[in-house]
Parts: C-alpha cells; structure tokens; sequence
C-alpha cells in the first residue's frame, strides 16, 4: 500500500527487533507503518542470503518498508530497485546508525558528515524506484559540535526525498539525553515534505506532547515497541491502557504463533523462536506501568523496583536470564509460568534495598 505519512504511527527500523514475526504483531495492534531491518546494500549485491532475508515481507503487513545501508549512490540504487521488486512499498536511508565498524566505512551516521553523498543516494534511488516514496532517517548530527541536521534535511529535500525520520540526537549522545523534539521542530520549519519525529515514546500523551512540540506529521517508535508492543494500539486509541500480567501474556503467546509461522515448527525452527523469545523478554520485562500516583514511568530511567500487582506481573518484570529462559520455555511448550525459578540472590539484593518510608 502507498504509505501515508500524515498522522502514521511507525515501527522504527531495528537490527533483530524489527524480525518478520515482530512486525506482523506490531503491524496487528496498530503501527500503520513497519519497517525492516537494516540492509546492507554492499551484501545484497554479494547475494548474501541473510541479509535477502531482511527484505521480505509479510503478505498481511499494511505498509512494509526496507531500510537500507551504503556507502555509494550506485548500490544504494541497485539495492533500492532489488527492495522494491521484492515488495517494498518505500525505501529508508539510514544516516543515523552509530556503530563505529560502519562509520569508519562510511556507512550509517558517517553520512551526516556528507550531506551531498546523502542527495547523490537520493537521486540515483528516485531514479531506480520510480513512483516509490524514497525517505530518509537521521540524527541531529555526527557530534554535538556539528549539529548540522537542518543543512542535512534541506539536501535530501532538494534531492527529492519524500519524507524524513529525525532522532532528536546526535551520534555521540547515544541514548544518554533525551531527543530533542524541539530541534525536531525547526526541521519541520526548514522543510516542506513530511517530517517524522523520533526519540523516547513511551506512552501514548508522550507521543502527543512531543507530536504538538515539533508539530511533526508522524511519530516513529522502537525501543517503545519492544518493551510494549501495544503501544501502536495506545497512540491509534489516543488512550493509556494498564495491561494486566495476563493480557501481556496473551499477547508474548501470539508472537509465539507468528514466530511458528516463520521460523517453522520443527526443531530448528523452535530454537531460533527461542532465541529471539529471550532477546525480547529482555526488552518485555522492562515495562512499567503509571505509578500509584498517576505518574509515569519515563524511557530514560530504568525502573527495577515497582510493586507488582501480581505474581505473573513480578515473574514478568524480572531482568535475568534464568526467568527469561524459563518464560520461553512456558510459551514455546504452552505451559502456565507457574512455578519459575528462584530469583537470583542480586535481584533479591537490589530488591531488599529499597528503603521503606
Ligand atoms: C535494538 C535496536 C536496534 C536498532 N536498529 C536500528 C536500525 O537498524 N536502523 C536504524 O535506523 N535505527 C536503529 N535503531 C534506532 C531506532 O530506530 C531509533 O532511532 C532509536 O532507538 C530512538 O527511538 P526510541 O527512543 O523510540 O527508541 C535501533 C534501536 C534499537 C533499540
């Protein structure tokens, strides 16, 4: 389907995160955009088979679109036609990726540093793609000395991008301050094509506070995705929802089914589920829900110590492996989670501490 940006609620581009299996649920509870794991161009042109996986999509996503990884405009092209006969309905470039092993390649965020290698890209996949939206995800800039995020927007919106994702960071700050809607905002200023704002939505008003702040066309969302995947439900019904232990479950259970769907049912199958299964209890277990107070749990701040209102909602808020381990099994064996593992004597230790008063 040709997306919309206007009012879209994206699932951000994720190395692992954005696996076949996670879209489909994200794409269900509400994203009305998902995207795909990073590509790199330079190994689709190898004919690696991994990095083909990273292309597919699934029939019932609503609008699927491939992020792709380069360092020239020619395999950036190649690669954009490749995603689009393979049924990409739009074709991200990724500016922002901070690993240091792709920006000594030039690869990433060691765009930033090129605003006219990130117009040449655009132009050669216009060029390959035809009527197929081309976008464009960055930060605010390579280091917080060269904040050149609006010379960087303007390129690729002379080159003809069709919208723009901004993370409301730069490289260097990783994820230790908060995004900066308000920079965001002076992108939306300096542009005319629709901007997407991206960085620390956690809850559904959050997604309207920092929305309004920008005055952005859409809001993209990842960590926010894998710690509550309900969250595209939360931003589409403009209302929090407190999911109870057992709703959550429910919901861990229908990845499983997706999971089986991909991966295969048979023994290799079920152990690649596994795999991802824990990676993604260590982002499920992260959830909290609003204080007693009426508050709420900020992304930045990790919150170890909450009262849990139940026995599964505690099973389902601890961070070690053996809990996560014992909780993929349960799903993959369709066992209740009735009898975990003792919790490890660090957690009981952190847990303990917490002073009373
Ligand atoms: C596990 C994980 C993998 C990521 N992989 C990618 C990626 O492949 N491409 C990309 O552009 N950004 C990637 N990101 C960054 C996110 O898309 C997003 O820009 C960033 O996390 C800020 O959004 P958030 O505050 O909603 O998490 C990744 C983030 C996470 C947590």
């Amino acid at each position: 389907m040709k997306p919309s940006f206007t009012g879209a609620v994206i699932m951000a581009p994720m190395t692992k995160g954005s696996n076949l299996p996670y879209r489909r649920l994200c794409d269900e509870l509400g994203a009305t955009i998902t995207m795909g794991e990073m590509a790199l161009a330079r190994k689709l042109q190898k004919q690696s088979r991994p990095e083909f996986a990273l292309l597919r999509r699934a029939p019932s996503e609503k609008v699927f679109g491939v992020q792709l990884a380069g360092r020239q405009a020619e395999e950036m092209a190649w690669a954009a036609a490749l995603a689009v006969e393979r049924g990409a309905d739009l074709v991200d470039i990724n500016c922002g990726c901070p690993i240091d092993d792709m920006v000594r390649r030039g690869i990433g965020s060691a765009l930033l540093q090129k605003p006219r290698r990130i117009a040449e890209m655009v132009t050669a996949m216009k060029k390959a793609v035809g009527e197929v939206p081309v976008t464009v995800k960055i930060r605010l800039g390579f280091t917080d000395d060269d904040l050149n995020y609006l010379e960087v927007a303007r390129a690729a919106e002379d080159a003809g991008a069709d919208a723009l994702t901004v993370h409301g960071r730069t490289r260097t700050a990783r994820y230790r301050r908060d995004a900066s809607w308000t920079a965001i905002g002076e992108v939306v200023q300096a542009v005319k094509i629709p901007v997407i704002g991206n960085g620390d939505v956690l809850f559904p008003h959050e997604a309207e506070e920092k929305k309004a702040i920008a005055g952005c066309a859409g809001v993209m969302i990842a960590r926010g995705a894998l710690i509550k995947p309900w969250i595209f439900r939360e931003i589409t019904e403009g209302r929090y929802l407190d999911l109870t232990a057992e709703e959550r479950l429910a919901i861990y259970e229908r990845y499983v089914a997706l999971g089986r769907e991909h991966f295969g049912a048979d023994e290799r199958g079920t152990t690649r589920l596994r795999g991802f299964l824990v990676w993604h209890f260590g982002f499920w277990c992260r959830y909290v829900p609003r204080h007693a107070d009426g508050s709420y749990p900020r992304m930045q701040e990790r919150e170890e110590l909450f009262a849990a209102r139940s026995e599964l909602e505690a099973l389902l808020a601890r961070n070690d492996e053996a809990a996560h381990a014992y909780l993929a099994d349960c799903l993959l064996e369709g066992r209740r989670p009735d009898s975990p593992p003792p919790v490890p004597s660090d957690l009981i230790v952190e847990r303990s501490e917490v002073p009373e008063g």
